[in-house]
C-alpha cells in the first residue's frame, strides 16, 4: 500500500511549497459527500473542492455526459473547430442568468481567467483603465487577479508590481464594525480623491466574499453599486466564482438582491470538477471585443463543457438550491446553538449552503483565534472531517459541503466539528 508519508515525501521533493496543501491526505476515492485517501481512511468533505463540486464528488449524470463527449473526441479548439456543447451550454447560461438583457457566454479555463477575460471586456467596452475592488476580495492569481485581491499576504506579498489603476475601498462587515455608509463614504472619496468615475472602467465585487471571510455582501449595497455604475457608464462585474451554481441557494447569488450585472465571471462548480471558467454578460457588451482579442487553445474544453450541461439537469432535478437552503439552515441551528456554549464562536454567517463560523477570543470581534482555527481544522481531520479556513485575519471556518450532501452525513460531521470546537475551546464560556 501506498502510504500518504510516502507520497508526501515525494511531494515535498518535487513539488514547490508555494501550492500550500492544507493536509497531508492523499485523495483516492471520492463519491457524493464522501472522500478516501489512499491508506483508505474514509472523510466527510466539507470542502467540495473549494466549492466546485456542488453536485458531489463523480455525480453518475456527470461522468455519464463527459465519457460520451470523451469518445466523441476531447479536443478540437473551439477557435479551430467549434462543437454543440460550448455553444449549448452558453445558450443555457444566457437564458438562466437573471435579468432581461440578451446574454453571451465566453468559456475559459479558471476562475482567474474568467476575471482577467472580464477586465478585458470591461476597458474594451469603455475605453476606460481605471477598476475599483474592495478589501479582503479574492480573485485569483494571475498579475490582474492579484492587483484586485484584498488581502496581501500570501496572495500578492512579494510578486509585485501589479497591473495600475487597481483601487480597493472598504468592504462593509458588520462583524468588524465596517458599514454600508463607509463603503459608499469610501466611493465618494476615491471619485474626489484618486480618480474620476470617467476614467473608471469597472467595478468588481464578490456577492458573498469567499476567501476573505465569507461575508455576504448587503442586497442593499449590490443595488446601491448597480445604480451608482449606470450613473457613471462604469461596467458592474460581479463575480459568482465562489458563490455561483446553487451555493446559496439560487443559481446565481446576486439574482437574490435583484440586480442585473453588466458581466459576471463564474468557475468552479459550472463544470462539477472538470477544469471550466466563463464570463457571462450583456450580449453589448461581450461583442464590444473585436475577433480574435478572447479565447484561448483550451479555453471551453469539450469535455467540460459537456460537464457543464449534465451539472445544470442535475442542478434542476435534484432540486439543488433548494438543498442549498437546507443545508445552510442544518449549518445554522448547529452554530447557532454552539455558539451559546462557547465564546470562541464570535459571528456565524449563512448564506444558504455558503456558511462560516468566525473564532475570536471570549466573543472579542478583535480579537481572532488564528490558533483554535487551526487546531479545530487539524483535529476535525484526524476524526475524519474536511474543513476548510479563510478570512483575511485566517479566523474563519468555512464549510462547502457538496450540495447533494445527505443530511445525515451533514449532521454526523457537524457533530464531530462540534465535539472538537466545545473540546478545544470548552474552558471559554460566554459572560452572560
Ligand atoms: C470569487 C473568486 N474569484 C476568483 C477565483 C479564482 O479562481 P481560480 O482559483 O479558479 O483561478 C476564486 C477562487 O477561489 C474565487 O473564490
Amino acid at each position: 500500500m501506498t502510504t500518504n508519508k510516502e507520497l508526501l515525501a515525494i511531494r515535498e521533493t518535487n513539488t514547490p511549497r508555494g501550492v500550500a496543501t492544507q493536509t497531508a491526505v492523499f485523495a483516492d476515492k471520492a463519491r457524493n459527500a464522501e472522500l478516501w485517501d489512499v491508506e483508505g481512511k474514509r472523510y466527510i468533505d466539507l470542502s467540495a473542492g473549494i466549492a466546485v463540486v456542488n453536485t458531489g464528488h463523480n455525480h453518475p449524470h456527470v461522468l455519464a455526459a463527459v465519457t460520451a463527449q470523451l469518445e466523441r473526441f476531447s479536443h478540437t479548439c473551439f477557435q479551430v473547430a467549434p462543437y454543440d456543447v460550448y455553444v449549448r451550454l452558453a445558450a443555457r447560461l444566457n437564458k438562466a442568468a437573471h435579468g432581461p438583457s440578451p446574454k453571451k457566454t465566453i468559456f475559459l479555463t479558471t476562475g482567474a481567467e474568467a476575471v482577467e477575460n472580464a477586465v478585458k471586456i470591461a476597458r474594451r467596452h469603455t475605453g476606460r483603465s481605471g477598476i475599483i475592488a474592495f478589501s479582503g476580495a479574492f480573485h485569483g492569481r494571475t498579475m490582474m487577479g492579484m492587483a484586485l485581491t484584498g488581502k496581501v499576504v500570501p496572495y500578492k506579498a512579494g510578486f509585485g508590481p501589479f497591473p495600475a489603476e487597481v483601487y480597493h475601498v472598504p468592504f462593509p462587515i458588520p462583524f468588524h464594525g465596517v458599514t454600508i455608509r463607509d463603503t459608499l463614504d469610501a466611493l465618494d472619496t476615491l471619485f474626489k480623491s484618486d480618480v474620476e468615475p470617467s476614467r473608471v472602467a469597472a467595478m468588481i465585487i464578490e456577492p458573498v466574499q469567499g476567501e476573505g471571510g465569507f461575508y455576504p455582501a448587503p442586497a442593499e449595497l449590490l443595488r446601491r453599486l448597480r445604480e451608482l455604475c449606470d450613473e457613471h457608464g462604469i461596467v458592474y462585474i460581479v463575480d459568482e466564482v465562489q458563490s455561483g451554481f446553487g451555493r446559496t441557494g439560487t443559481l446565481f447569488c446576486c439574482e437574490q438582491a435583484g440586480i442585473e450585472p453588466d458581466l459576471m465571471p463564474v468557475a468552479k462548480s459550472l463544470a462539477g470538477g472538470f477544469p471550466l471558467s466563463g464570463v457571462i454578460g450583456k450580449a453589448e457588451i461581450m461583442d464590444s471585443v473585436p475577433p480574435g482579442g478572447l479565447g484561448g487553445t483550451y479555453a471551453g474544453s469539450p469535455l467540460a463543457c459537456a460537464a457543464g450541461l449534465a451539472v445544470l439537469d442535475v442542478i434542476e432535478k435534484e432540486g439543488l438550491c433548494e438543498k442549498a437552503r437546507a443545508i445552510g439552515e442544518q449549518i445554522r441551528s448547529w452554530a447557532t446553538d454552539l455558539q451559546t456554549r462557547t465564546a470562541s464562536v464570535g459571528d456565524v454567517r449563512v448564506a444558504g449552503a455558503m456558511a462560516a463560523i468566525e473564532l475570536v477570543e471570549n466573543g472579542d470581534a478583535d480579537k481572532p483565534d488564528v490558533e483554535l482555527t487551526k487546531d479545530i481544522v487539524a483535529k476535525a481531520l484526524t476524526e475524519g472531517v474536511l474543513l476548510l479556513t479563510c478570512g483575511v485575519r485566517g479566523n474563519v471556518i468555512r464549510f462547502l459541503p457538496p450540495l447533494t450532501i445527505e443530511p445525515e452525513l451533514l449532521a454526523e460531521a457537524l457533530d464531530v466539528v462540534g465535539r472538537v470546537i466545545t473540546d478545544l475551546a470548552g474552558s471559554v464560556r460566554k459572560a452572560s
